[in-house]
């Protein structure tokens, strides 16, 4: 092991440990110390699912890359595993960038990383050169090849940048290869999917640009994935520098999903539709795996890129995950749900049905920061429609944060404007939701300081994170109008 990921190792025994389970999310995944990013290598192996992710110990802003590790038996429970890798080679020496996992056919685990080193130009300034590298590896420690890097500039099609060339994520072929996609800037400076084949996981060949953004979906396209999904392809891609279009699109980092047609004979995917794959604040790089029981499940950076580096240094850690959400296609869209796993978790059931919701009420049983909520709202009576109804959280006389229905306009706000927070960005994002007259089902996961809106099973997702006191664990609701509800309250464990 190199001196460098021995180091990484000791300090984040030392100084991961001193951080109160109290003081994390209880079942969304939080870096052991210091800086999380992106999810890495998320995968199944041997018995266990495994996460990596882009991790700093030493501080809580980005710095040079390093994967951190944890594993877990239900995706919702996860123990801390040493860090995977430092970028401790000539080649990685810029960092060991966003990548994926994979078992070989031998029965090791393969990491697929994009090793970043620099070049110095004549002016005297810095670039990035992106390359891809692997490690193999038994799910706890990894050597990285002796052949590294396994694709460089010489692979790229004519006019791609070798600055940015990275975040591969590889799977394996109904024909036995591996192949992996990764972003790309082509000459017109905005972004495009790369797709490689090799036989073993170490040996890579160009095949074909599998899409082309064409500045359709911001400029620059990261952390793509790409895989079947009832019988349909989908693309998902984290996109630099979009414009925001209606309520569907964000400014700035978003994330896009294409369900499309895969062109066997092209290499080319076709897309037909297209839409966000999260309408919340707190949202981005996300990757999918196979779980051995056929479901496709997707993760995400539950953290906005635009406000990194806004939180003070006292924090011992910053970023977190969302909830492992499982994928399907219902209608041409992108369902995603929390994974099933959640629902043994559940406990404390408070129930109320046909609660009337007028003017400001709190409802006895039905507060906390641990909570899965499953709410379903309706006009009371069809001549009485009412204009809004509103949902409070992580609550005390002076915060909350909040999610309002409008269903005039069929659309749905979360705003964290009230959370406690003196920082001046985003603190609103809107949707809009399929009109039911006035009818909304909702699902709302809230771990300590995040909340997940599954809106009309899993129609739309909002992400949203605040860093409110936690004895802020009232909740209310508002209605201008008269509202009913059913709700199903319970604590998770
Ligand atoms: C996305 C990203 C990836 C890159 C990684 C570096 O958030 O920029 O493209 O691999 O973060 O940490």
């Amino acid at each position: 092991m190199s001196e460098m990921l021995e180091k990484a190792r000791k300090y984040e025994e030392e100084q991961g440990k001193q951080i109160k389970a109290e003081d994390r999310p209880a079942f969304h995944i939080s870096p052991y110390i210091g800086w999380m990013n992106d999810p890495n290598g998320f995968s199944y192996y041997q018995g266990e699912y495994h996460l990596f992710y882009q991790y700093y110990p030493y501080d809580t802003h980005w710095d040079s890359m390093h994967w951190g590790h944890v594993v877990s038996k239900d995706l919702l429970h996860w123990k801390y595993l040493p860090a995977a890798l430092a970028p401790d080679e000539e080649y990685d020496k810029g960092g060991c960038f966003s990548g994926s996992a994979i078992e070989l056919d031998d029965g090791r685990q393969l990491l697929m990383y994009t090793a970043v080193d620099h070049e110095t130009l004549e002016d005297g300034s810095k670039r990035d050169i992106q390359t891809q590298a692997v490690a193999v590896g038994d799910g706890r420690d990894y050597v990285k090849y002796e052949k590294n890097p396994v694709l460089t500039e010489k692979d790229l099609p004519e006019g791609a940048s070798k600055v940015d060339f990275r975040d591969p994520k590889i799977w394996k072929g109904k024909d036995g290869n591996f192949y992996c996609v990764i972003g790309s800037r082509p000459a017109d400076g905005s972004g495009q999917i790369l797709l490689y084949r090799s036989e073993n996981g170490f040996d890579w060949e160009f095949v074909s640009i599998l899409a082309e953004n064409k500045k359709r979906f911001g400029k620059m396209w990261e952390c793509p994935d790409f895989f079947t999904l009832d019988g349909q392809n989908v693309l998902i891609v984290s996109t630099m520098e979009m414009e925001a279009e209606e309520l569907e699109y964000p400014n700035g980092n978003g994330v896009v999903c294409q369900i499309g047609h895969f062109d066997n004979q092209t290499g080319q995917f076709h897309s037909i539709s297209s839409q966000s794959v999260d309408y919340g604040i707190d949202f981005y790089a996300p990757q999918t795996m196979l779980a051995p029981d056929g479901r496709r499940i997707l993760i995400g950076w539950m953290q906005n890129l635009a406000s990194v580096n806004q939180h003070s240094e006292k924090e011992p850690w910053f970023g977190q995950m969302t909830i492992p959400r499982e994928l399907a296609i219902k209608k041409g869209r992108l369902i995603q749900r929390p994974v099933r796993e959640l629902d043994a978790c559940r406990h404390n059931m408070v129930s109320y049905t046909n609660a009337i919701i007028s003017g400001e009420k709190t409802l006895k049983g039905v507060c906390g920061r641990i909570a899965d909520i499953e709410l379903s709202i309706a006009p009371q009576s069809e001549e009485n429609r009412y204009y809004m109804f509103e949902m409070r959280f992580a609550q005390d006389d002076k915060h909350y944060t909040s999610l309002r229905y409008h269903p005039h306009e069929s659309e749905l706000e979360l705003d964290r404007s009230y959370s406690g927070s003196r920082i001046a960005m985003v603190h609103k994002r809107s949707c809009k939701v399929q009109d039911n007259g006035g009818s909304l089902k909702l699902r709302v996961v809230i771990d300590r300081f995040s909340a997940e809106v599954f809106v009309n099973d899993g129609e739309q997702v909002m992400s949203i994170t605040f860093k409110t006191d936690l004895k802020a664990e009232k909740i209310s609701f508002v209605a201008d109008g008269v509202v009913k509800i059913d709700i199903l309250k319970y604590e998770i464990k």
